[in-house]
């Protein structure tokens, strides 16, 4: 079996819901599939489930209906535009513990093979610290932490940080600033998160960039309208897209286990 250990792994999460994990997944993506990469977005938020909406579509399968066995693993991959798919997360894995484990184990391998033909997978987690949410960030190399002005989204994301670290030793993070005024404020934003973080945790945060509060991207995700494909001129599709270049240039640290049969392993609860 031959793997692709190129393929980046990236989340998008954070303590708090509504903070604009899949605004900025599904326009992240969206860029880096532009720039000529091939990117797959994982939908693993299991309660909620709407990338798909983003871009104005409903995916017909999930991840489930593999585990069901009545698709196959390439039936569920899902197009969403140029360079570009989505896989459903569904709303749960319990079938799969049910698996004897040679079965597990051959579909793991094949969720591995199959989607090592991307350059990059995002995946767009739930919120919070439950249980498979950490076990999410742990299985991929960048954690992307999206945090706004609102100070319960500063707590609910320090102590995502502090469990993701101590329980599943993650030491590094990028920090995204979404909903701030400019990006003077973003980046004050991120100062301040960064103060408070680094006076109790030993990690290092990395600040990606910010996006303004734009009324025109509320209104796209209302229209079901990808901005940065309907409105690539307005100023939250231009952070998005430095954004995206500076996860192009950024190398990614945490390679001690990037594989991605580890990845899927970790996403579907097998670990
Ligand atoms: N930069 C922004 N400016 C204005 N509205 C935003 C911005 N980012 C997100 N939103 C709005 O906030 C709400 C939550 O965004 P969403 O991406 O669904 O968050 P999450 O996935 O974290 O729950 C949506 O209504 C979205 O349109
Ligand atoms: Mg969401």
């Amino acid at each position: 079996m031959s793997f692709n250990y190129q393929t980046k792994t990236l989340s998008f999460t954070s303590g708090k819901g509504g903070v604009g994990k899949t605004t900025v997944s599904a326009n992240v993506a969206y860029r880096l599939a532009q720039s000529g990469k091939k990117v797959l977005i994982f939908d693993a938020d299991l309660g909620m489930a709407n990338v798909d909406i983003f871009f104005g579509t409903r995916a017909t399968y999930s991840i489930m209906d593999v585990l069901h066995g009545s698709k196959s693993i390439n039936d569920v991959i899902f197009p969403l535009d140029k360079n570009l798919s989505l896989i459903s997360g569904g709303h749960g894995y319990e079938k799969l513990q049910n698996l004897d484990s040679f079965s597990r184990r051959t579909l793991l391998d094949s969720l591995a093979e199959t989607t090592s033909a991307f350059d990059y997978i995002l995946i767009d987690t739930s919120p919070g610290i439950a249980q498979n949410v950490l076990q999410t960030n742990a299985a991929v190399q960048r954690v992307n932490v999206i945090i706004t002005p609102e100070p319960s989204s500063f707590a609910d994301s320090y102590a995502l940080i502090k469990l993701l670290n101590s329980k599943h030793k993650v030491n590094h993070f990028s920090i995204i600033c979404n909903q701030v005024k400019n990006h003077e404020d973003g980046f004050y934003l991120f100062k301040k998160f960064q103060d408070v973080v680094q006076k109790f945790l030993i990690v290092g945060l990395e600040y990606m960039g910010s996006i303004p509060s734009d009324s025109l991207l509320r209104t796209a995700n209302y229209q079901q309208k990808l901005i940065s494909k309907h409105m690539p001129s307005s100023d939250s599709s231009i952070a998005i897209a430095q954004i995206t270049n500076e996860l192009l240039k950024s190398q990614i640290r945490t390679m001690s286990h990037g594989g991605l049969q580890f990845m899927w392993e970790n996403l579907t609860g097998v670990a």
